[in-house]
This record gives structure tokens, C-alpha cells and sequence, in this order.
């Protein structure tokens, strides 16, 4: 096999987007386009990546960090002269070139592979991935001569009425001979509607000098969907979530409305665990077996066990146990970490805080910045008082306590083992293990009092 190369463009600025964030950095489930190509392209044998970058440069090399070379195209003059830049890295190498468009993020590895070897195969000079498109409309054409083979590409801007009736449609992913491909660069020339030098006139300076040129036709013109607009961008999306939730299936997961399930591509999902609709899982997250999450339900970066349930809740930034029982309507705020078989029912938030084996926090309650030990019993709206407006203080409450209903521990404060505290106290002082804290005043019956007040009032 000879060396290989990969260009990938992404120095448009993407007026057709109408944003202040650079196409390419638009996300598509959660990734920007270029970074999903360039996922793919770092798939393939190759001996360089240089990625073509001009508006937004230092945004698209932030995010694309060393995983490619860049090369400047400082004037967007077209996809020829973006091509040209790259001259510096790639000029004199023997071998093949694949370029790829940025703005492509559905494009797979696969299908690069198979165009690299077709264009291997037939020992051309250039080989271009076409699709067949229900609607061509923006795409360049593939213009065939009677025989067949491919004579040019034609932008649909400069197209005559016959050639935009063609649906074979230019992908914007290409195979070139290297040294063949700088020297056609060369003799582009901007004579087009668009006054731009054009990538894909190289075809024709190619077939003209009789170089051999090929088409290679993918059967998916989903993948080769190029994102010019806010409307292709929700179809990529579409796409992508599609592709993803299928993924999950065929590995075991039961995903009841993947139209409405967002799985984040980094996301791992244990085998017969069933996600209910609405309910997004993002980020790096992992999710054990046989757990049901959702509906409703957003997931980010959460370490998740087996047979957990999360029914419509919010989770960031933890570590969540087996058999944990979460929601409905509880909110995990980062560094949380939810120990095996814990109960958080509605209206709990935990923020910052452990919650040790077994115990449970089952209404109403606020866990911030606490060390909760095992089978820990929260009594409806008990909550850890961590903040006097300027600090925050830790609450530890030891294995076995047991928290009545409405109190309030002031933090810093330690509730020991196995310890009582008094429903509707106001706990400032530790308790000490097995003790029972009651911190509320007591108790005081004005006896006929009602009599007393209606006969002051006649
Ligand atoms: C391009 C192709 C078209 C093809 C379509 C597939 C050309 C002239 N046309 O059209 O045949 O059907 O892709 O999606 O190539 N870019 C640069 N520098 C530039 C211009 C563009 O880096 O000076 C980058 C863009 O950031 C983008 C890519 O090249 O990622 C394609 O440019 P775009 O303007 O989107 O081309 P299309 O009109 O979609
Ligand atoms: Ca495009």
C-alpha cells in the first residue's frame, strides 16, 4: 500500500449558518462536525492529516487539538485554493490523498476505506465519492459521458437546467493522486459564478490531460449529508441520534422512542437496560445492565451501576451505585457519589455529597457538601444548612443515624452512629452516637384558649 493522507476542509466561514460560531464547530449530537470527521479520518492508516483552517482558526485547532497538522488559509478564494495550502506538508509526497469536507459529520470511516481501495483498484488519478440524492439541489453533478465515465463536476450554481436534472450528486470526499493533485491545482482557474477556485474542477483538467478519473457511489447518502444550513444541521442531528441509538440497540439496550432518546456518542450502556423516551445521557457517561433510566431524564458524565433506576431526574459529574433508586424528580449535582442500594426519592437534591450503602433521603430534602455513612435514614425535609453567605461547611452524619423529618443541621456539625435527632430540630451542636438530639423548644398547650379570645371579642 502506498503512503496516505488525509485534507480535511474547514476554513469556510459558513454564512449560510447565519451564526457567530464557525460552521465546522457546530455541534452535532454534542461534537462538532469537524471533530466527528476528523474521528473517522484518524480511523484510517494514514502517514498525515492536515486540516485546513481559516475562520475561527484558533477555535478549530482548540478543539482539534494534535491530532492533525494545520495549514492557514487566511482568504476563503475556495476549496481548490483551501487544498492548495496544505502544499507545505503534502506537495512532494508520493502517494494518495483523501480530502474530506468538515461539514460532512456523517461520513464513516467504512466508506473512506472503500473509496480508498475502489480508487486503488482501478488505478485512477482521482476517484470521487458520489450519492445518488432524492433532492441534488446545492450539490455539484456528476457529469458522465455516453460511456459512462466521468467527464467533470459541475457546482449547481453554474449548472445548466439539464445537468441540475442529474441526481448523482459530488460528496465533497475525494481520493487523489498526490503529486497529480497539486500539479491540477495549479490550473484552476475562478472562472465560475461564484468567482471561487473550485476543488472539483480538478477532475476535469484530469479526464482532459486523459488521466484515468472514477466515481465510486455510496449506497448511503446519509452519510455524505453536507451541513450548509441550520435545516441540514437538524438532519445530521437526526441522523446521528439515529445511527447512535442503533448502535445501543444492536448491543443489548432497549431504547423505547429512539426519535426522542440523545445518546452521547462517548456513552457505554450495559445490556438490557431500557431507557424510557425524552431522556438524554451525555457526555462520558456510563450506564450499567439491566438499569431503566428515564423518561425524561438528563444524564451527564455519571459513572451509573446495574440495576439502578433513574425515573425523570437530573444527574451531573457522579458516581451512582447498583440498585440505586432515583426520582422522580431528584436533582444529583456534581461530585456526588450514591453509594449501592440508596433510596432518593422526590424533590431531593444532593450536591457535593456521599451517600453510604443502603441509606435513604426519600422527600423533600437538600444534601450539599455532607458525608452521609450507611443505612442513613433523611427524614422528609431534612437539610444540611452548608452556607452562612460566604463559606461552606461540611455535615457528617455517621452509619445508622436516623434524621426525623424537617430538621435542620448547621453545618459544620456531626450526627454520630446510629444517633436520633428529633423531628423539627435545628441541630448546631454534634450529637453524639445513639444519642437523641431534640433541638426545638417545647411543646405548650394554652388550654381553652379559643373559648377565652371569643369571649374577649363579644
Ligand atoms: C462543495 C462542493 C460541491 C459538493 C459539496 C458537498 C466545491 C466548489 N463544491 O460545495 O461540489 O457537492 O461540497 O457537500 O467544492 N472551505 C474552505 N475554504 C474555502 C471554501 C470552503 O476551507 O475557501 C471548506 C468549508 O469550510 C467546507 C468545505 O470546504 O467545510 C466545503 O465548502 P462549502 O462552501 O460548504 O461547499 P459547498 O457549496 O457545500
Ligand atoms: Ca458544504
Amino acid at each position: 500500500m502506498d503512503n496516505r493522507y488525509a485534507v480535511i476542509l474547514a476554513a469556510g466561514q459558513g454564512t449560510r449558518m447565519k451564526s457567530s460560531l464557525y460552521k465546522v464547530l457546530h455541534p452535532v449530537c454534542g461534537k462538532p462536525m469537524v471533530q466527528h470527521v476528523l474521528n473517522q479520518v484518524s480511523k484510517l492508516d494514514l502517514s498525515k492529516t492536515v486540516t485546513v483552517v481559516g475562520h475561527g482558526a484558533e477555535k478549530v485547532k482548540a478543539q482539534l487539538g494534535d491530532a492533525t497538522e494545520y495549514a492557514l488559509q487566511s482568504e476563503q478564494l475556495g476549496t481548490a485554493h483551501a487544498v492548495m495550502q496544505a502544499a507545505s506538508y503534502l506537495e512532494n509526497e508520493k502517494g494518495t490523498t483523501i480530502v474530506v469536507c468538515g461539514d460532512t459529520p456523517l461520513i464513516t470511516s467504512e466508506t473512506m476505506s472503500a473509496l480508498l481501495a475502489h480508487h486503488q483498484e482501478s488505478q485512477a488519478k482521482a476517484t470521487i465519492l458520489t450519492a445518488n440524492a432524492e433532492d441534488p439541489t446545492g450539490y455539484g453533478r456528476i457529469v458522465r459521458n455516453a460511456e459512462g465515465s466521468v467527464e467533470k463536476i459541475v457546482e449547481h450554481k453554474d449548472a445548466t437546467e439539464t445537468e441540475r436534472k442529474l441526481t448523482e450528486i459530488n460528496t465533497g470526499t475525494y481520493c487523489f493522486d498526490n503529486e497529480e493533485l497539486f500539479k491540477a491545482l495549479s490550473n484552476v482557474s475562478n472562472d465560475n459564478v461564484q468567482g471561487e477556485y473550485y476543488l472539483p474542477d480538478v477532475i476535469e483538467i484530469l479526464q482532459k490531460e486523459g488521466k484515468i478519473v472514477s466515481a465510486y457511489q455510496t449506497a448511503s447518502f446519509d452519510e455524505t449529508l453536507g451541513v450548509n444550513d441550520r435545516v441540514a444541521l437538524s438532519q445530521a442531528e437526526k441522523l446521528m441520534k439515529l445511527r447512535m441509538n442503533e448502535k445501543h440497540m444492536r448491543n443489548g439496550v432497549t431504547i423505547i422512542d429512539p426519535d426522542n432518546t440523545y445518546i452521547s456518542l462517548d456513552a457505554v450502556i450495559g445490556r438490557d437496560t431500557v431507557i424510557y423516551p425524552g431522556t438524554m445521557i451525555l457526555g462520558e457517561t456510563t450506564v450499567g445492565e439491566e438499569c431503566i433510566i428515564g423518561p425524561n431524564t438528563e444524564i451527564n458524565n455519571c459513572r451509573i451501576g446495574n440495576e439502578t433506576t433513574i425515573r425523570q431526574s437530573v444527574a451531573y459529574d457522579s458516581e451512582i451505585g447498583h440498585s440505586v433508586a432515583i426520582g422522580p424528580f431528584a436533582h444529583i449535582r456534581p461530585d456526588s457519589t450514591i453509594s449501592d442500594e440508596v433510596k432518593i426519592g422526590n424533590f431531593v437534591e444532593i450536591k457535593k455529597s456521599s451517600m453510604g450503602k443502603g441509606s435513604k433521603a426519600s422527600h423533600l430534602s437538600y444534601i450539599g457538601d455532607a458525608e452521609v455513612g450507611a443505612d442513613v435514614n433523611l427524614g422528609c425535609g431534612s437539610i444540611t444548612v452548608n452556607y452562612d453567605g460566604k463559606n461552606k461547611f461540611l455535615t457528617k452524619i455517621e452509619d445508622g443515624a436516623f434524621i426525623g423529618c424537617n430538621s435542620n443541621l448547621i453545618a459544620p456539625v456531626t450526627v454520630g452512629k446510629g444517633a436520633y435527632v428529633a423531628a423539627g430540630s435545628t441541630v448546631t451542636d454534634d450529637v453524639p452516637a445513639k444519642a437523641l438530639s431534640v433541638a426545638r423548644s417545647r411543646q405548650v398547650n394554652k388550654e381553652n384558649y379559643a373559648d377565652r379570645l371569643n369571649n374577649k371579642n363579644s
